[in-house]
């Protein structure tokens, strides 16, 4: 490839000829392994889960691309930001704060460019788009020109890794600030085994406007518990469930399958149960989705939140009643650690990039 100098690239948001380029490049990786059928399938499925919830305008894909001829499809490297609000502790204090916060998702490069430096670049880049410019190091020489689309209100950011721990710590903030650093997570499966798979009468189904509320009340608890949460020795932080948490992997997942005609729409979409006899004082729930990723294997049912006290039994119904043959679950909740289970830190690693908030910064309520 003819471009070598960093220089003489630069990081903008798509056009819509661009985002087209990215869907193709992304669909042989992401869409047709789930059996999404087509290219203009995968990208109606990521339109309408934009239009089912509240995080579509924070919405932005990005690419990189010579500073020379910005509009080319011919993009060197892609990735995608949502921005989100989150809650913000410091150390000792009581105080809750509010900041804005960007998760990096769907970080691309196409084959034929990989192993040049080009995602590494454009990440690096993209700590200039969204970070305050009092909170960044001076934009390095070497890279030619900052990034004239700056956000500049992101307090840190976060993606998760499936290419390990090191590659997105290497996409340094400057030159050699490290850029998302690995704050390992638990992931816990149980197996599900035979027994009880119907839900007890008393239970029930928790649609999207349910859901919506639940974010409500979690995240009200939440800011109310952060204080007295993690280490206080240190910065902690935690995103707000009202930026769609308990709607986003479940919409995501039915608009999947229905680009895979696995699923007409999303009419009836149960996100998670409620337990216990409806009495006015809050019952608890919980929120999951049960699908087989990759298009083949196994049914797994992945918890996005649990309200305790779920009793081990009441899961393991509710984990056979949605077809699942293991149950995932993310953080540091032990409640269930008396089961046979597995503990797993190796896939989708959580990694932060902290602008304005120091280096010792603890991630609360690391939930997928
Ligand atoms: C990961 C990806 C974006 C890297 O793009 P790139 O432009 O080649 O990245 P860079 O040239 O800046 O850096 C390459 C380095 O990333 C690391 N890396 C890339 N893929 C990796 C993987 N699967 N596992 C571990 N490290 C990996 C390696 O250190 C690699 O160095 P090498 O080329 O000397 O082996 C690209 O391989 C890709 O698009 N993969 C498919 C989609 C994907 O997995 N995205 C990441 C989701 S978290």
């Amino acid at each position: 490839m003819a471009v070598t100098n960093v220089a003489d690239l630069t990081i903008v948001p798509v056009t819509p000829a661009q985002a087209r380029a990215a869907s193709d490049n992304m669909y042989p990786h992401w869409g047709q392994p789930n059996g999404v059928v087509s290219t203009d399938e995968y990208i109606k499925a990521f339109d309408s889960i934009a239009a089912t919830g509240p995080w579509d305008t924070a919405y932005t894909a990005w690419a990189l691309v010579p500073r020379s001829d910005p509009t080319t499809v011919d993009i060197l490297s892609h990735c995608q930001t949502f921005r989100r609000r989150a809650f913000v502790v410091q150390p000792g204090s009581d105080t809750v704060k509010q900041v804005t916060s960007y998760v990096v998702a769907h970080v691309f490069t196409p084959p034929e460019k990989r192993s040049m430096g080009m995602a590494r670049h454009m990440l690096r880049l993209l700590h200039y788009t969204l970070a305050p410019k009092d909170d960044l190091p001076t934009f390095p020489k070497a890279w030619g020109a900052p990034p004239t689309t700056h956000y500049g209100d992101a307090a840190f950011s976060v993606l998760y890794s499936d290419v390990g721990p090191d590659f997105y710590q290497g996409c340094t903030v400057g030159e050699d600030r490290p850029g998302w650093v690995a704050t390992p997570t638990d992931k816990r499966t149980w197996p599900v085994g035979q027994g009880e798979s119907t839900w007890d009468p008393e239970w029930e189904a928790i649609d999207l406007a349910q859901a919506k509320q639940l974010e409500v009340t979690a995240t009200a608890a939440n800011c109310q518990a952060m204080p007295r949460t993690g280490d206080r020795t240190r910065t902690r932080v935690a995103f707000e469930y009202t930026n769609g948490s308990f709607r986003f992997s479940p919409v995501r997942g039915a608009v999947i399958d229905v680009a895979s005609h696995k699923r007409k729409n999303l009419d009836g979409l149960t996100v998670g149960v409620r337990l216990g006899a409806p009495s006015g004082v809050e019952r608890p729930y919980i929120i999951y989705t049960a699908r087989i990723r990759g298009g083949a294997g196994t049914k797994k049912m992945r918890i996005a939140h649990v309200q305790h006290p779920v009793p081990f039994d009441a899961l393991l119904r509710v984990a056979r009643a949605a077809g699942a043959q293991e149950i995932e679950l993310w953080g540091d909740d032990s409640s269930w650690d008396a089961e046979e289970h597995e503990v797993t830190r190796e896939k989708e690693i959580p990694c932060l990039a902290s602008y304005s908030l120091g280096k010792n910064v603890e991630w609360l309520w690391c939930e997928q």
